[in-house]
């Protein structure tokens, strides 16, 4: 009876023991192998830290099947960066072994990439019990081609619908300008892109929750009401839907537009290098297999073409130009195209730095801010410089949340609060940009 009591005593702890050691072992393969066990596409972080692991990084992201989150080219990568690179699963084994071979440090950022884009693609309008609302989910090309439409037929007496060209595939671009009721002799005007860049989904997300915040609180929020009736305000949501397109159908890290080029079989530009401000210098490309291939020439592109032409004719009214973008969590202006600073260049830091500590009062969360060469990189061709040299001295890119968490994936459930501090921090800039651009009476 005893014996066989201890017996099972024994053996309980021994199932104990070999429970725990199964544990260990695993969690020390897990530490040993950097987990390039994984059957999934992955995002890894990678902390760069001498001029040789810069160059093997750089090597490693040009030669192998990867996709380069940030920074955007491989060029940009120089000792003391993180990189953050998508790696699809059949790669997994040889970029670890490389990156381990050569003592590079390297977490896993994004392990479930796969159900990440299901959870942003999902349509939960079709759930009659989601509580969730139309602008707290990311929509396709054509949702948001209806949702214009929708927009302006619901209200006519603020919205007016503006084609102001259309893409390299023939898609038209949409701009919605927003105007109060109080008619004003000379009003000013202000300018808002969103989805530049294809795969930078809060952006697009961010151009339908200013419009409908926009039009809800007009008459009921002091700041909206009034930057409303002193300008009116251009608002194109997608300025390249085939891009955009493109990343719900084909391929969700797509940054460029899609046009074809002539010398090679690399499809698309880069809409932010292809202004004419200080065109296809150091920090943009002329290889069109480049993520930041600067195209044929300044606004080769129809995207590019049709934004300029249309701020071209209305730069006399537009006092403010702001495009959004992901990810990175800052408020940059002028210039990207050169280390050089603008004449208001104090004035503009003032602007951002107020409204980043807006951000951070309200919602807790830190963006950087500055002269965009200086904060990121060298970019030339950019639509902000652009429309700086125009003559719109108040000109701004935002790069929402995250800072590299989920990247371009952001989850549909941070798409409020991602939008809400954007917001926060334009209602501040347009507000002083108001005041400033006063006409003299
Ligand atoms: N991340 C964006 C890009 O690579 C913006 C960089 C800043 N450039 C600019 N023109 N604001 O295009
Ligand atoms: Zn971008």
């Amino acid at each position: 009876m005893l014996t066989k009591h201890l017996a099972q005593v024994l053996d309980t702890l021994n199932m104990k023991a070999l429970l725990i050691w199964t544990v260990l072992l695993n969690i020390y393969k897990l530490l040993k192998t950097g987990d390039c066990t994984s059957t999934h596409d992955q995002v890894l972080s990678i902390h760069v830290t001498t001029h040789q692991q810069a160059d093997i990084v750089r090597n490693i992201s040009s030669q192998y099947e990867t996709v380069l989150w940030s920074p955007a080219s491989p060029e940009h990568i120089e000792a003391d960066t993180e990189v953050h690179l998508f790696v699809p699963a059949n790669n997994l084994g040889t970029v670890t072994d490389l990156l381990q071979t050569h003592h590079i440090t390297h977490q896993v950022l994004l392990d479930n990439t796969e159900e990440l884009i299901k959870m942003q693609t999902r349509n939960e309008s079709s759930d009659p019990r989601s509580s969730v609302s139309y602008y707290e989910r990311y929509h396709s090309l054509e949702d948001i081609y209806y949702w214009i439409n929708r927009t302006a037929q619901e209200h006519p007496d603020m919205v007016k619908v503006i084609l102001i060209g259309s893409s390299y595939e023939k898609r038209p671009l949409y701009v919605l300008k927003l105007s109060g009721r109080q008619e004003r002799a000379e009003k000013r005007a202000m300018w808002i892109d969103c989805g530049i860049h294809a795969r930078e989904w809060i952006s697009p997300a961010f151009c339908l929750w200013f419009v409908q915040y926009s039009l809800n609180f007009y008459n009921l929020n002091n700041d909206i009401t009034e930057m409303l009736n002193s300008m009116d305000i251009y608002v194109l949501p997608v300025m390249n839907p085939d891009g955009y397109k493109y990343t719900w159908t084909t391929n969700r890290m797509w940054r460029k537009n899609r046009s074809l080029s002539k010398e090679s079989n690399c499809v698309g530009t880069d809409l932010n290098r292809n202004f004419d401000a200080n065109w296809c210098t150091k920090g943009a490309s002329n290889r069109p297999c480049d993520e930041i291939y600067c195209g044929q020439f300044p606004e080769s592109e129809p995207e590019a073409e049709a934004v300029a032409n249309f701020l071209r004719s209305h730069k006399d009214s537009v006092k403010l130009y702001l495009s959004i973008h992901s990810y990175g969590q800052m408020l940059l202006f002028p210039y990207s195209c050169s280390n050089e600073e603008v004449p208001n260049h104090a004035e503009l830091f003032e602007l951002v730095q107020e409204a980043a500590m807006k951000i951070r009062r309200y919602y807790r969360n830190n963006y950087k801010y500055g002269a965009s060469a200086k904060t990121i990189y060298l970019a030339p061709g950019g639509s902000d410089d652009w429309a700086y040299n125009l003559g719109i001295h108040y000109s701004f890119t935002f790069e929402l949340e995250d800072r590299g968490r989920y990247g371009f994936l952001l989850p549909p459930s941070f798409i409020s609060k991602a939008c809400n501090e954007a917001l926060l921090a334009l209602k501040s800039i347009a507000l002083r940009v108001i005041q400033k651009t006063q006409p003299q009476p």
